[in-house]
């Protein structure tokens, strides 16, 4: 395969074998500066510039320590073409934000995620884990453990957090299906996805703006209620902020561990003699089964950012206006940093992935959620099933997130 006659920003690649895609990126990280490549087409927004791809650990670590250099802002962290301004109504949250304004919203959320709420979660995490396998294990092998086990977990907590009753639960998660579904035909309608992403975000604005219409007249425990009482230095979070802000939470806490759930239990099916060793001592090898599992997943398979003016990184130059992204996916990879990179090993140790992105100001808001949500899981799975296995995946379509949509599980 010719090293650039592939282009990473499509859903097609992505959906290469698992060793086609490894070495594609291996060819990247052995060139002597990132590969420049051509945008694709969509039909709602102008064809870009083209981007500089960052595949290694140390790129990704640079440009995500210096957002002076390397922003989110302009023109969005989540998408490669620039998003449409009608887009930012819903989308155009902290991530897609530089700094003051940045700062300033993850300031006000952060004060909501307090360690009191974050200790009140963890145990409604213990007792919906718990739940969940009861059920599972009442239905039998040969259901969905994507949509029966991996996503109820997630999407229970994040709800919960907001004090979004378990009716809204389903209307939540089509939603957040349809904003992260990529170009993928079961989420979307491929014909009107600009429309379909458009539609799910005003849908949960409303949701939202309702929820918070009522908690302003009952207050509760609940993030919605902490968000809009959140009070910096007289500053409060306006009902647009709070709305894109609520769209952001949700969807980066749904698709995002459900992914790593999924293929956390592919992985020990694929791995049994590493099956073996946690099962040995799972409350030693559990934290380092769940770093080993989110460095291979890469949930999130990559960012953007906007070179703010001309500089040059790790020996590279970069010209202000120009786009890199960071592919998260590649850099868990990297044999410079990892030994045997390919490998899944629970052992491996100090992991330094950048699963949850690099350091910096937009490092993961729900790390610590979600490494909980992810133990608690396979705590409550290997200890009740300690011989659950999964069937084949069937992939997302998305270049984006490395998602599985469906797969059997038998015990
Ligand atoms: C395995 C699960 C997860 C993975 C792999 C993941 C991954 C990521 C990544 C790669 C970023 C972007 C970093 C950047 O642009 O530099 C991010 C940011 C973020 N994540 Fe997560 N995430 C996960 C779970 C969660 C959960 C459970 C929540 C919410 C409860 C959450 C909320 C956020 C928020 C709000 C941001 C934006 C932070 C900012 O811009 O300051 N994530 N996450």
């Amino acid at each position: 395969m010719d090293v650039i006659d592939f282009d990473l920003s499509a859903a097609e690649f992505w959906a290469l074998p698992m060793a086609e895609r490894e070495e594609a990126f291996r060819k990247l990280r052995a060139l002597d500066r990132p590969a420049f490549f051509e945008e694709m087409e969509i039909s709602f927004a102008p064809r870009g510039p083209g981007y500089h791809a960052l595949v290694r650990h140390a790129d990704i670590l640079e440009a995500s320590r210096r957002p002076d250099l390397f922003c989110s802002g302009d023109g969005g962290a989540t998408n490669i073409p620039d998003m449409p301004a009608e887009f930012t109504e819903y989308f155009g949250s902290m991530i897609n934000m530089d700094d003051p304004r940045h700062a300033r919203l993850r300031r006000i959320v952060s004060r909501a995620f307090t360690p009191r709420m974050i200790k009140r979660f963890e145990a409604d995490v213990d007792a919906a884990a718990a739940r969940i396998v009861d059920e599972l294990i009442a239905k039998g092998p040969g259901c969905d453990f994507v949509t029966e086990v991996a996503a109820r977990l997630p999407l229970k907590i994040i709800c919960d957090m907001m004090g979004i009753p378990e009716e809204h639960y389903r209307y939540v998660f089509d939603r957040s299906n349809i904003i992260l579904g990529g170009f993928d035909p079961e989420y979307t309608d491929l014909d009107n996805v600009a429309a379909n992403l458009l539609n799910a975000g005003l849908e949960l604005q409303q949701l939202v703006q309702d929820l918070a219409a009522h908690r302003a007249e009952h207050p509760g425990d609940d993030l919605i209620t902490a968000l809009t009482t959140a009070n910096l230095d007289g500053e409060q979070l306006t009902l647009q902020e709070l709305g894109s802000f609520f769209i952001l939470l949700v969807v980066a806490g749904n698709e995002t561990t459900r992914n790593a759930i999924s293929h956390g239990l592919l992985l020990l099916t694929r791995n049994p003699g590493q099956r073996a060793l946690l099962l040995d001592d799972l409350e030693g090898r559990l934290p380092g089964a769940v770093e080993e599992i989110v460095r291979l997943a890469a949930p999130v398979n990559f960012m953007r950012r906007k070179v703010t003016r001309d500089c040059e990184m790790n020996g590279n130059p970069y010209r202000a206006g120009e786009k890199v992204v960071l592919f998260y996916w590649a850099a868990n990879r990297d044999e410079a940093v990892f030994a045997d990179p390919h490998r899944f090993d629970i052992t491996r140790s100090p992991n330094p992935h950048v699963g949850f992105g690099g350091p910096g100001p937009h490092f993961c808001l729900g790390a610590h959620l979600a490494r909980r949500e992810i133990t608690v899981m396979f705590r409550e799975l290997l200890t009740r099933l300690p011989g659950i296995e999964s069937g084949r995946p069937d992939r997302l379509h998305s270049s984006f997130i490395n998602g599985i949509k469906h797969m059997e599980c038998a015990f």
